[in-house]
């Protein structure tokens, strides 16, 4: 019997396994377009060692965006924050397990990939609301403060983000810190 989808992207939309709000979470993330109305939320928990321990989501879209979603907490459950690399890859790991992507149906996939970005955007203020430490939490993944960033800027060790990753590996998690270590060190530099 032919399907409607691609083989990859009909299987994955037939048997998604991870859709579903979930009991319990520790962030979400939304994203959505407005040209085709489809919204995706993700939902994530983290364990105390970092690793996304289960990864949710719920989506009301087509076939092609509950497969993208599918595909995007497929592959980064389980993860280690610090693994997954800002999620500079996951938009190519989607495709590859998707197969041909045609045009019209990449922004499938980008919203995929933005409701992840913005739950471990999430993640990230709920932690660092939570902080203890007596200047403010910049990078939740790795426990890095505003001081430890504002003294390696100072010093000049650092000039740009990946400087302070490779020093202290902050923002080279779920990446959604980086934009703060960018306005830290702009800040030292003016
Ligand atoms: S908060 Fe995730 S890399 Fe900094």
């Amino acid at each position: 019997m032919g399907t409607f989808y691609p083989g990859p992207v009909n299987e994955l939309w037939r048997r998604a396994s991870r859709i579903g709000r979930p009991a319990e979470f520790d962030s979400k993330g939304t994203a959505a377009s407005f040209e085709c109305g489809v919204s995706v939320r993700v939902f994530v928990l983290v364990d105390e060692k970092g690793v996304l321990s289960s990864v949710r989501y719920v989506s009301n879209g087509c076939g092609w965006s509950v497969a993208a979603a599918e595909a995007a907490t497929r592959l980064i459950e389980g993860k280690r924050l610090r693994d997954l690399h800002a999620l500079d890859e996951l938009e190519s790991d989607i495709c590859t397990v998707l197969g041909p992507v045609p045009d019209s149906r990449e922004s499938c996939i980008a919203i995929a990939v933005e409701a992840v970005r913005d739950a471990l955007a999430e993640y990230r203020r709920v932690r660092a609301a939570e902080w203890k430490g007596e200047t403010a939490l910049i990078c939740s993944c790795f426990g890095v403060s505003e001081e430890t960033i504002e003294s390696l800027s100072a010093s000049g060790e650092a000039e740009t983000v990946e400087d302070i990753g490779d020093l202290c590996r902050a923002g080279t998690g779920c990446g959604s810190c980086q934009i703060l270590i960018r306005e830290i060190i702009l800040e030292g530099l003016r």
